[in-house]
């Protein structure tokens, strides 16, 4: 594995699920590591499991937070070479039902917040000439499902601000590539179950084999360590040339 001592990482969702996997993760490979999140009990207890790693709470919802918190973590770590944008949450419902507050909720942490840490953290990527970007989009930045509405239109534009990152920043030593999981067995999938089951009328031990995975040629559930492990291979050295890439990690299910 590639070292990444001396590298410095903010991540956002870092209490749980695939933000903790990569925080454990680039952690192991001797980077230090900021965790954005707005649980501070999980996040204070995700830091401390973890070597040479903070915690930075903050409601990603909120813009003036969001950039408070860049400023506090790039104080605290001395810069930011590699940001993942990660946070995330999930609504479901029908469009004729959808809540407009749940809507803005869902633009505001996983649309605006990414773009207010990408033109934060740029500059200082720029100086050094080397960055890596990561934003944790979905299968759903390429397909939809019904009664997502807000998710799958937020991780499709994910997948847009990265492509322009991708343009503007090749010049400058930064990459930015979106990652897209179909499943993975995290906190956010287990309310999903339940959700899911009332919305489809049917018991919740069905919902992973005939609604999450049904799609998927590989009928599984990913692992958040799956996923974290694309993110080392994106920012190492090996991947320099890949950028503004859709990197599917989704058990074929966008083959379709
Ligand atoms: N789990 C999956 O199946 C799956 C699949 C594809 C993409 N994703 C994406 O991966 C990302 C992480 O999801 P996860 O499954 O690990 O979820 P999770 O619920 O385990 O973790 C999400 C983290 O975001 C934090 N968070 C929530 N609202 C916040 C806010 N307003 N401000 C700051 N932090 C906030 C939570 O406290 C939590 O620590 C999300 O963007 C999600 O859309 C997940």
């Amino acid at each position: 594995m590639e070292s990444f001592a001396g590298k410095a990482v903010l991540i956002t969702g870092g209490a749980s699920g695939i933000g903790f996997a990569a925080a454990q993760a680039f952690a192991a490979a001797g980077a230090d590591v900021a965790i954005a999140d707005i649980d501070r009990q999980g996040g204070e207890s995700a830091a401390i499991s973890l070597s040479n790693t903070y915690f930075f709470q903050a409601d990603l919802t909120s813009g003036s937070e969001t950039t408070a918190m860049f400023t506090e973590a790039e104080a605290a770590l001395g810069k930011i070479d590699i940001l993942i944008n990660n946070a995330g949450i999930q609504f479901i419902a029908p469009i004729e039902e959808f809540p407009l507050e749940q809507w803005q909720r869902i633009m505001d942490m996983m649309v605006t917040a990414p773009f207010l840490l990408t033109r934060a953290a740029l500059p200082g990527m720029y100086q050094r000439n080397w960055g890596r970007i990561i934003n944790v989009g979905s299968a759903h930045s390429l397909i939809a499902s019904a009664y997502k509405s807000a998710y799958v239109t937020a991780k499709h534009g994910l997948l847009g601000l990265t492509r322009v990152t991708a343009l503007e920043a090749a010049t400058h030593g930064v990459t930015c590539n979106c990652v897209c999981p179909s499943y993975v067995r995290t906190p956010l999938v287990d309310k999903q179950i339940a959700a899911q089951a009332k919305t489809h009328n049917i018991p919740e031990d069905e919902v992973v084999e005939k609604i999450m995975t049904a799609e998927s040629p590989i009928h599984r559930l990913l692992e958040p360590q799956e996923i974290a492990d694309a993110m080392l291979y994106l920012c190492s050295q090996s991947a320099a040339g890949i950028t503004g890439s859709a990197f599917t990690i989704d058990c074929g299910w966008s083959a379709h």
